[in-house]
């Protein structure tokens, strides 16, 4: 489950609740053109940031709250941002891809009750190979429901001691979501850029019913 609350990952399930045909994600911004340039002009659009600002030559930056309707019902989006996409593209010859987000907290762990894989890793993308308190709130925010709604010891399903303590940050913070979003280091970068709207949206808690998976390397689609 790869996890870019800030803001990849609520961008991806956005824009798949928008109505986005497939979201296709990428590292590198050359690859993203030649690939995204086989298909018509009016079937695609790109979303392009760096250092969480919108990139040159793309249609869309990475604000989720751009991924409207009118935007991308129907068109493949083409997708390069700082972390969460290379993330993606680390992790996409794992067995199963998912994508999670405060906002689609519920539809990832419901989605893990009812299949219980046997291991499952949560994927943080942090920040250019750092730790980042957004992604690990949310792991913990994802454990918990599993462990309250299956009334599991967190001991019995933890694998590793980060979940332990990615728990226990979001019990500590759960009431101010979007005030820890807002001492984060990247939710500081964002508030530099007046991106406040996004940090509000992306603090909200299952407030969609979504979960995009990898259908193949690099392709999300809606569950
Ligand atoms: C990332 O992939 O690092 C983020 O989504 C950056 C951002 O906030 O746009």
């Amino acid at each position: 489950v790869v996890i870019d609350v800030l803001r990849a990952s609520t961008t991806i399930v956005t824009a798949l609740q928008a109505g986005a045909a497939a979201i296709h994600v990428f590292g590198d911004v050359e690859q993203l053109f030649a690939t995204s340039e086989r298909f018509p002009a009016p079937e695609r659009i790109r979303g392009g940031e760096r250092g969480g600002q919108k990139l040159a030559e793309f249609d869309l930056g990475n604000s989720p709250l751009d991924y409207t309707q009118t935007q991308v019902a129907n068109r493949q989006v083409f997708l390069t941002t700082t972390n969460g996409t290379r993330c993606l593209e680390a992790v996409q010859n794992a067995a199963q891809v998912l994508v999670g987000a405060l906002i689609n907290r519920q539809a990832v762990a419901e989605y893990l009750i009812h299949t219980q894989p046997q291991q499952v890793w949560l994927v943080g993308s942090g920040w250019e190979g750092a730790y980042s308190l957004e992604d690990t709130v949310c792991a913990g925010a994802i454990a918990e429901a599993i462990v309250t709604q299956t009334q599991t010891a967190l001991g019995d399903i933890a694998g590793n001691d980060e979940l332990v303590a990615a728990v226990s940050l979001y019990r500590q913070w759960q009431e101010q979501l979007l005030a820890l979003l807002k001492i984060s280091s990247h939710g500081q970068r964002l508030l530099r850029l007046n991106a406040q709207d996004d940090l509000a949206y992306c603090a909200k808690l299952d407030l969609v019913d979504l979960l995009p998976r990898q259908k193949e390397p690099g392709v999300l689609v809606a569950r």
